[in-house]
């Protein structure tokens, strides 16, 4: 039996909740839907899922639908005879034939032709398929998981996605939750990233140091994991230590600091005009001329500004 490969690091209550889901619905048989934010890792978790379930010592296929033309999206999942469309000079196994009785990932699902859709519909009811330009009806044994960071609800309100399609690959949902609703992941992942990159940059040392570790904290990560990923894997390239520092951290990072304690001392401008006029008058013993010229301001204003502050 293969060992598991992909780790999947969650520290904060929230991801493990999502572990939790995931192992339990590792060995189902039936399909599975993820969605989740740009980077938030739902390849990560489909990996993970296939390797924790009972097809893990069979194949792990993934097609993207939203990087190809529909029309090899369509050869690329149900294959093709030699000669079924102009170009087509060899006879190609899909990948739906590859996974075997593994795992056939449809990422960026939402992006998938209305014409595809309805072709995977009826494999995915009738549990066959054909060749494109074949009449060999092959069996479907693979278990599909879908990935979309899109929202399939709406995209199935504006007929942009089928209805029954969507039911078919939401009988079981998880939802990987954006970084920011994890924050006690930051820091595991960020160790995690450098134990693993530093190596391959040459600094199997690195760290961080306790301001950097807080700016990785106090930040928001609308790009999610990846972007905590590039972010370290930058600074490793950049570093000229083995401890990472602030500076070793991309721009938007280091501006969502939060600023340093205030000190107590600040006050309104109007109390400090108040305070300069109040002090002013008192050096020049009361004198309004000497007073507004050392001000910068007329005799007229001044008088209008000591009888709105009070002062005698
Ligand atoms: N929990 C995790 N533990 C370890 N590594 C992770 C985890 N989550 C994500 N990663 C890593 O973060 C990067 C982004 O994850 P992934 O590609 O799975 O995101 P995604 O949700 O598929 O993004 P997209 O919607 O852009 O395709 C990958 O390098 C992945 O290995
Ligand atoms: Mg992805």
């Amino acid at each position: 039996m293969s060992e598991p490969r992909v780790e999947w690091i969650a520290s904060d209550p929230v991801s493990q909740r999502v572990i939790e889901v995931a192992e339990r619905v590792a060995s189902a048989a039936t399909n599975l839907l993820i969605t989740g934010e740009s980077g938030t890792g739902k390849d990560q978790l489909a990996r993970y899922i296939h390797e924790r379930g009972t097809r893990r010592d069979a194949p792990y296929q993934k097609i993207d639908c939203a990087s190809l033309p529909p029309e090899l999206v369509e050869s690329e999942l149900f294959g093709h005879e030699r000669g079924a469309f102009t170009g087509a000079v060899d006879a190609k196994r899909g990948r739906l034939e590859l996974a075997g009785r593994g795992t056939l990932v449809l990422d960026e699902v939402a992006a998938l032709a209305l014409a595809v859709q309805a072709k995977l519909l009826r494999v995915l009811e009738e549990h066959r398929f054909e060749h494109l330009g074949g009449t060999e009806p092959l069996r479907m044994e693979a278990r599909i998981i879908a990935l979309t960071n899109a929202n399939l609800e709406r995209a199935v309100a504006e007929h942009r996605f089928r209805e029954d399609l969507f039911f078919r690959l939401n009988v079981l949902a998880i939802e990987v939750p954006p970084l920011r609703d994890r924050s006690g992941d930051v820091l595991p992942l960020a160790a995690h990233f450098l134990e693993r990159l530093g190596p391959v940059h040459g600094r199997p040392e690195a760290r961080l140091d306790a301001e950097a570790s807080a700016a990785l904290a106090a930040y928001g990560w609308p790009g999610n994991v990846r972007e905590l990923k590039n972010a370290l894997e930058r600074a490793l390239v950049f570093a000229q230590h083995d401890v990472l520092g602030i500076a070793d951290l991309p721009e938007s990072v280091r501006a969502a600091r939060r600023p340093a304690a205030l000190p107590a001392n600040l006050r309104s401008l109007e109390q400090l005009e108040k305070e300069a006029i109040a002090a002013t008058l008192e050096a020049t013993r009361y004198k309004i001329s000497l007073t507004a010229e050392i001000l910068g301001i007329s005799r007229k204003t001044l008088l209008e500004k000591r009888k709105k502050y009070g002062l005698l």
